[in-house]
């Protein structure tokens, strides 16, 4: 059956607006089976990105995928202060309906480390956010590293300098621990970095599609695309576009060969000035056992075409 070929993910985000869009294009792929959204403290609370993750499945009429809160703060030190803004609500000031749907009762560490059990060597862990909640079912069931089928994960930055700082990329800044442990625990990860997501940049001439189709998933895009694109256009000027960071994860799961790969043991610094470089791991560098790929070339007119024909459809379709 089709349904047995599907890719099974879990999606562990922190919406945010680009979250917000690797959530439709996940749901609406269908070469996806999406079991399961974690969500955790990121772009904004842990409270409020489980809502957010909620807003965007009712919207979608897709209240079956369980939504299950995660860590409201890093594994183990502070909440760095104000990241990135995405609007009042994270979701470029839409306002979406309060969703009517519960939270799952279980916790997102909890939730990782059940549907892995269920679904030996089958799932994909999708990371669109930081990496606390799944470094912390990693550290809870440290056997499911075996168990796991893939990790891929938007963060970090090889080739290029970070969007926090010289070194550091937004979702590894938020907690540099956990992305340390996830790199460093062995599990089969690609990690999908700045080095490949600010080559798939939207500009206006896409968003104002979505908005002359009329309907009211095609302006909540439009609107959060264009918040995005005006807040790159203070920020990195040079770009002409916003990065289609979390999104082209999602591409990647479902197709791998979007995206070309360097074999790297990685590792996180986390001490000193280079707090949050992502950077290969010295230690390892002769193990012939190479357990990440780091993405440095990406097909952009492919992955862009993809987007658009995915997201578009649904914005079509919807009230
Ligand atoms: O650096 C990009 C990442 O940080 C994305 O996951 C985005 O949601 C963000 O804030
Ligand atoms: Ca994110």
């Amino acid at each position: 059956e089709r349904y047995e070929s599907m890719k099974k993910i879990i999606l562990d985000c922190d919406p945010g607006m680009d979250d917000s869009m690797a959530i439709v294009m996940a749901v609406k792929s269908p070469e996806v089976d999406v079991k399961a959204i974690t969500t955790v403290n990121g772009n904004y609370p842990v409270d409020i990105t489980a809502l957010n993750a909620l807003k965007v499945l009712e919207m979608l009429g897709r209240t079956d995928i369980p939504v299950a809160k995660g860590m409201p703060e890093p594994m183990f030190r502070e909440k760095p202060k104000d990241p990135f803004t995405h609007g009042k609500d994270g979701q470029a000031e839409n306002f979406l309906p309060d969703p009517v749907t519960p939270l799952s009762e279980k916790h997102a560490i909890d939730m990782i480390i059940d549907v892995v059990k269920e679904n030996p060597g089958e799932i994909y862990i999708l990371s669109t956010g930081p990496m606390s909640n799944i470094a912390m079912a990693m550290k809870k069931a440290p056997e499911i590293k075996d168990e796991i089928g893939q990790i891929v994960l938007m963060g970090g930055a090889l080739t290029v300098p970070g969007n926090c700082n010289a070194c550091m990329e937004a979702n590894i800044s938020q907690d540099p621990e956990a992305a340390d442990y996830l790199f460093r625990s062995g599990a089969p990860t690609t990690m999908i970095g700045l080095d490949v997501t600010l080559q798939t940049l939207l500009t206006y001439k896409e968003t104002q599609q979505w908005r002359d189709l009329g309907t009211k998933a095609g302006k909540f895009l439009a609107d959060m695309t264009d918040f995005y694109i005006k807040a790159y256009e203070t920020t990195s000027p040079h770009l002409g576009g916003c990065g289609l960071h979390d999104p082209l994860a999602v591409g990647v799961a479902v197709d791998p060969t979007l995206v070309t790969t360097l074999d790297i043991n990685m590792k996180v610094d986390v001490e000193g000035p280079t707090r949050g470089r992502t950077i290969g791991d010295e230690t390892r560098l002769n193990d012939p056992a190479k357990t990440m790929k780091v993405a440095v070339g990406v097909d952009v007119p492919r992955f862009l075409n993809e987007f658009m024909t995915r997201i578009s459809g649904l914005a079509a379709k919807a009230e």
